[in-house]
């Protein structure tokens, strides 16, 4: 599995590869596959995935809604052409979830599973870090500006992306792998990944380039990264406690670890 992420792709060569790689409609995978498929688990099995799936719907809308303030604010051109493609892209995710449940689930609350160790993270975290660029937008301070633009694309494309959506995107192979099941669900999740790629191409470069102009704001970074660093055993045991597709919850958290300090290294922090 590579999880690298390359500077050789400018926002705009991302922006063109978006216009004709993320226009896969969510709505035409078919489905009926699964369905049958979920038929055959045990409630504790349904439980397990459901969880994952609700989780990364959670996420999935909150980057839709927290993309904004970043495009509204970065000042190239080029990037906020980027973005628009990426916020599209978030929301086609998110959708795609909403019909998982749909059609295969069925009716999932999936807030009953934002416990505070992906809340916060997720939804209530990134929220501020978006409202911090309103906030510097408006008092006019450029300082404050550069540096919530920063935290943001570090915990954004750095955390969510980068760490948490990446190791999230193994369950689903693991579980294919391990059962044979849910191949549809890998489907999706496969095109997903592919625009998360550019989405983490174009966050890692952007983030890598404001530590080298302003190496002032490495230390803050620095200190979002070692703080998700430690939270990733307990959100690790969350998804993996209890257990009952059987799936190899160490080999999840290695990844984990390794995408972490591969991100670190790509912001130039390691
Ligand atoms: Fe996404
Ligand atoms: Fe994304």
């Amino acid at each position: 599995m590579s999880t690298a992420t390359h500077s050789t792709k400018s926002p705009r060569q991302l922006y063109s590869m978006a216009k004709s790689l993320g226009i896969w409609d969510p709505a035409k995978i078919d489905l009926t596959e699964d369905t049958g498929h979920w038929q055959r688990l045990n409630r504790e099995q349904r439980e397990q995935l459901i969880k994952v799936c609700a989780l990364f719907y959670e996420g999935e809308v909150s980057v839709s809604d927290t993309l904004a303030w970043f495009m509204l604010a970065v000042p190239e051109l080029e990037r906020r052409m980027f973005l628009s493609t990426q916020i599209f892209e978030e929301v086609k995710h998110a959708e795609f979830f909403e019909r998982y449940f749909q059609e295969v689930c069925g009716t999932v609350d999936t807030t009953a599973y934002l416990v505070p160790e992906y809340k916060g993270v997720l939804l209530d975290e990134l929220r501020q870090r978006g409202e911090a660029i309103g906030a510097a937008l408006t008092n006019g301070k450029n300082g404050d500006l550069g540096l919530s633009l920063t935290l943001f694309a570090a915990h954004y494309m750095g955390v969510v992306e980068g760490v948490m959506a990446l190791t999230g995107y193994e369950f689903f192979e693991d579980l294919l792998a391990k059962t044979g099941m849910f191949p549809r669900l890998l489907e999706g999740i496969k095109l997903i990944r592919a625009d998360e790629g550019r989405h983490l191409v174009h966050g890692m470069d952007y983030l890598r380039e404001q530590l080298e102009q302003h190496p002032e704001y490495a230390a803050p970074v620095r200190e979002l990264f070692m703080r998700e660093a430690a939270n990733i055993p307990r959100r690790t045991d969350i998804i993996f406690t209890p257990n009952p597709l059987g799936l190899d919850r160490n080999r999840i958290q290695e990844i984990s670890y390794a995408n972490h300090a591969q991100r670190m290294r790509e912001a130039g922090l390691a």
